[in-house]
């Protein structure tokens, strides 16, 4: 290849750059360029191939909008979960790419869905670019899929690849594992790199689109959470899920970033066990499993993902700081929405944290989304602040206002529907929607912050065996 056609390639944001640079113009990254031949990128990402600049066009046949296929075809994998989350099973031609930490257990998700279409008679690849065959069957067995009829394969050649996929009959699963070790002709960089990644990556959509199969990517995810040859895979597929846990929890999360054929809200969720991952159809159950009950500093917030309503235990811890800047800790939940919360607290309640440090947590791993779940972690801090414990047998929901106001939330009777089917006596929920009538549980509806605050102070006042340090000052 020709000097002329080579660029600067910010591996970071994918930025071309003509000239080396220490620090990328696009994305503001140090030392991420990388010089890279432009075999595709560099004329935006246009297949290589023989004669590619001066070929003349082939016309082709134009279809009409009412074709024959309406409705995307769709192969349910037979793992549940998983077809909650790409929207009801495998679109015929699509390509979806899984994203996670390395380690999350993407490969093991990826084995048991493969082995569980090949249970239901249809044609399953899995190519991996990182492990051997021998390693792969060693775990399948452990896994306890020995008997499953994957066809196995250890290439990188995406060339090979879909060679080999064309013969025979067209598999309807597909997975590649993963995208960045795969390699594609034409290109000169090393794989891993952006522009072999998108490379690969295009190769293996035109390869799905033209027979019809179903093919996974997997991604993984660098240090910053962006999927490595960052962002450009993404755009190029129908489907992102991104593959989630934290690091002592057993629970993996698997949630759809993008989806072209269905919702993008819905969560599927597992816990990984010594045989492999195990599907979780009530999460509910397992997020509140380890619950501290009577511990102040937690409450339960009813929350739904996608269609399914989620119950989670919301902690916070409330300390004075040492600290001229005291500390803002979230774990999976919004930080910027925490501080809305602890704003509204301090200018329309009097509660004011300045002096303390303040941690929040989602209990389980698992990330909120909804601003429905202000009412609870406003609730958890001030509980932990007055060191006042919520009662046990209540949930919260509601969204809070700039005003101090608690704003009622979509889908109230699912969330009091599953408080009540995992035991839950009492609800504290927003003052308007709220229909006493229609719910089993005893409701105490709240019109704003203010309120809630003097009840749960009111709690900490009644349980004297209870030292309150800060709480009587700040409030
Ligand atoms: P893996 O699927 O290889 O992760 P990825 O492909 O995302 O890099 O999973 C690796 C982790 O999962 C490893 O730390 C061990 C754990 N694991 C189990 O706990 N039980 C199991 O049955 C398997 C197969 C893996
Ligand atoms: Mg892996």
């Amino acid at each position: 290849m020709s000097r002329r056609n080579m660029t600067y390639v910010c591996q970071h944001c994918g930025g071309a750059s003509a000239r080396w640079q220490g620090k990328c113009e696009a994305c503001g990254e140090w030392n991420s360029m990388v010089e890279e031949g432009d075999g595709l990128g560099g004329v935006a990402g246009r297949p290589a191939g023989p004669g590619r600049a001066s070929r003349k066009g082939r016309s082709f046949k134009l279809e009409p909008l009412i074709g024959e296929n309406h409705e995307a075809p769709r192969l349910p994998s037979g793992l549940p979960e998983l077809d909650r989350v790409t929207g009801g099973g495998f679109v015929r031609g699509s390509v979806l790419l899984i994203a996670g930490d390395p380690g999350i257990g993407k490969s093991t998700l990826l084995i048991q869905g493969a082995a569980a279409l090949a249970r239901l008679g249809h044609r399953a690849v899995y190519i991996s670019g990182e492990e051997a065959v021998a390693q792969v069957r060693l775990r399948a067995e452990r896994l306890g899929l020995g008997d499953a009829k994957v066809e196995l394969a250890a290439e990188t050649s995406v060339e090979d690849i879909v060679a080999t996929l064309s013969e025979g009959p067209t598999p309807r699963l597909v997975i590649i594992d993963s995208i960045q070790t795969m390699w594609t002709d034409g290109i000169d960089s090393a794989p891993g790199t952006v522009t072999q990644v998108r490379g690969s990556a295009q190769t293996l959509i035109r390869y799905a689109k033209k027979s019809g199969a179903a093919v996974i990517l997997v991604g993984h995810v660098t240090k910053d959470g962006q999927i490595a040859g960052p962002r450009v895979v993404e755009h190029m597929v129908d489907a992102v899920l991104s593959f989630e846990g934290d690091g002592p929890h057993q629970f993996r999360i698997l949630r759809a970033v993008k989806n072209r054929f269905g919702p993008t809200d819905e969560i599927g969720v597992f816990e990984m066990t010594g045989l492999g991952l195990r599907e979780v159809a009530n999460p509910s159950e397992l997020f509140l499993s380890e619950r501290d009950l009577g511990s102040p500093g937690t409450a339960v917030f009813a929350g739904i993902e996608g269609t399914r309503p989620v119950l989670v235990e919301i902690q916070a811890l409330v300390a004075p700081s040492s600290l001229g800047t005291p500390r803002r800790a979230v774990v999976g939940w919004d930080s910027s929405r925490l501080s809305m919360v602890l704003a509204v607290l301090q200018a329309h309640c009097g509660v004011n944290l300045g002096g303390h440090d303040v941690y929040l947590n989602v209990a389980g791993g698992l990330r909120i989304v909804e601003p429905a779940a202000d009412l609870a972690a406003a609730a958890a801090l001030v509980s932990s602040l007055a060191n006042a414990p919520l009662p046990a047998d209540a949930v919260y929901f509601g969204e809070v206002s700039l005003s101090g106001a608690v704003r009622p939330v979509a889908q109230a009777p699912a969330r009091l529907k599953e408080a009540q089917k995992l035991g839950f006596a009492r609800a504290v929920v927003p003052e308007t929607g709220a229909d006493a009538a229609s719910s089993a549980l005893a409701l105490n509806p709240v019109g704003s912050l203010v309120s809630l605050v003097s009840d749960i102070a009111a709690r900490g006042e009644k349980s004297p065996k209870k030292r309150r340090p800060q709480a009587a000052e700040d409030e």
